[in-house]
């Protein structure tokens, strides 16, 4: 039997899972790390610790499963998009990465956007609007703020491929996370030479391009030796964190869409050609498979709704969960479920943290709107969970507009794990909603990629056709649907009724 690894390279921690040639999982090992805040809005992390995870819990799936090293055939990995991480000439990380999740770029990405020539034009090249979390906006940053830094940068680099540089020795950046850098020609898979003109960026600082299936390189004696992986052993490319998911759910070719209710929430489609929506709601980037693409919405407070909403109101149901010895959430789904559709008139916006897909508000907030004497909890979580449901519902219909519309949904990430949750995805949608057997979507993704690249699977649909397993879908219900709906069009309304309001609070 041979077998494969995927390193899933995550923004709490990284976890490596050991697969067997059949998807099976064999062994799973966690690091996690710390994110540095040393200001408000902004995050960092330390690229050595990326790298200390990657090699500490590539030893661990290798003891704990006794998998022979010479019987692996592959690693890839999937990892956090858009951090900026620089190294110098010897391929050592100057200081700290900023990563995808740090706000604090808002004047470089309007300067950017300003020297590209304008935000049509930028979403006509690179597909997508300069976004704060996006890496072109930090490149502008350090270039003028810490321009120590800058003077000894050679390399631009993602936060996987500086991982992927130090097991292999080789330069590579791929597709799919090539396309959150605002550098890359989206439409035609090449770095824009108008963009990096236009920005004063020397070319010779970004890496050769690849599709993520391609062998980036071989285990490098130094790596083998650091991880027991055995040296010359291939390793392929790799994903961005979605579009590994993407491949770990097989969401693969037209029609297959996948919803993740982790902390952030994201509608995720696939699509065999390209389609840039010209307003820039939602992200267009490479797909994982060879020469396809994706559009994907993402809203940064979905399970964070709903854990904040756990914390704030529902600190008996937590003690109670922990004496019988279930689920704090278990309890909540069942107080919702007591309220009916529309939370007896109580709607919930959930831009706790400014949004993304499909508003681009960083300066967004939430809001329970409609609230009354009568309300209870039960009322306010039904509202949350409805809230972030509805979020999701608004960029599908982004997506439809853009005839990238699936016919039917996968769920995954924590919030998936909720029959009550999935039903309404399915009555919002209108579509069938399921869930897969393996769960294990990125690292699975990341294994995927690298028996692609090893020469066990024929390519990256056939792998999945072979690998992955639906469960029985739960079915949309038509009633149930035409009641969400007047619902629905108010919470779009509320927020066009209060953007202004939601700038004016963030000048106080
Ligand atoms: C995608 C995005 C996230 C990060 C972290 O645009 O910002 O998916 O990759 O998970």
């Amino acid at each position: 039997m041979q077998y494969l690894i995927g390193v899933d390279l995550g923004t709490s921690g990284t976890k490596t899972v050991l697969f067997d040639v059949h998807g099976k999982e064999i062994a799973s090992a966690l690091e996690e790390y710390p994110m540095y805040q040393p200001h408000n809005g902004w995050a960092e992390q330390d690229p050595n610790d990326w790298w200390n995870a990657a090699v500490n819990t590539i030893r661990a799936v290798i003891a704990k499963s006794g998998v022979a090293p010479k019987d692996i055939a592959g690693l890839s990995l999937s990892g956090q998009m858009h951090g900026l991480v620089l190294t110098d000439e010897k391929g050592e990380a100057l200081g700290r990465s900023i990563i995808w999740c740090d706000n604090r770029t808002i004047e470089s990405c309007d300067e950017f956007t300003r020297l590209v020539g304008g935000r049509e034009r930028l979403i006509q090249i690179s597909a997508n609007p300069a976004l704060t979390g996006f890496t072109a906006g930090k490149i502008l940053w350090v270039r003028k703020n810490q321009p120590d830094i800058w003077e000894k940068a050679r390399h631009i680099q993602l936060p996987k491929d500086y991982v992927r540089l130090k097991l292999t020795g080789a330069y590579h950046m791929e597709m799919s996370d090539a396309s959150g850098t605002n550098l890359l020609d989206v439409p035609n898979r090449c770095w824009s030479k108008e963009i990096c003109e236009k920005i004063g960026l020397d070319m010779s600082m970004l890496p050769p391009l690849v599709e993520s299936s391609d062998v980036a390189g071989y285990i490098s004696p130094e790596a083998a030796r650091l991880t027991g992986l055995c040296a010359g052993m291939p390793v392929a490319a790799g994903a961005g964190d979605n579009m590994a998911a993407a491949i770990g759910t097989g969401v693969v070719c037209e029609g297959k869409a996948f919803t993740t209710i982790g902390t952030s929430g994201v509608i995720f489609a696939h699509s065999d050609t390209v389609q840039i929506d010209p307003m820039g709601r939602v992200h267009t980037f490479c797909a994982a498979v060879p020469g396809a693409y994706v559009v994907m919405g993402v809203g940064l407070a979905a399970g964070l709704s709903l854990k904040w909403c756990r914390d704030t109101f529902f600190q008996a149901e937590i003690e109670a969960a922990r004496e019988m010895g279930t689920d704090s959430y278990v309890l909540m789904n069942q107080e919702a479920a007591r309220s009916p559709i529309g939370a007896n008139r109580l709607l919930y916006l959930p831009y706790l943290m400014g949004e993304r897909s499909p508003i681009l508000d960083p300066e967004a907030r939430g809001v329970l709107f409609g609230l009354s004497a009568m309300h209870t909890k039960k009322d306010i979580v039904r509202a949350v969970m409805e809230g972030v449901m509805y979020s999701q519902w608004h960029n599908l219909n982004v997506l439809r507009g853009m005839h990238v519309a699936p016919d039917a949904m996968l769920a995954c990430g924590g919030g998936a794990k909720s029959p009550f949750w999935r039903q309404m995805m399915a009555d919002m949608y209108a579509m069938p909603v399921s869930t897969l057997q393996n769960t294990e979507g990125p690292a699975l993704g990341a294994a995927i990629l690298a028996g692609v690249g090893a020469g066990i699977y024929r390519d990256v649909p056939s792998a999945c056709a072979q690998i992955l397993k639906e469960n029985e879908p739960l079915l949309p219900d038509q009633g149930r649907h035409d009641a969400y709906a007047p619902y629905f069009a108010l919470y779009q309304k509320i927020y066009l009724d209060l953007k202004d309001s939601f700038h004016t609070l963030a000048q106080l």
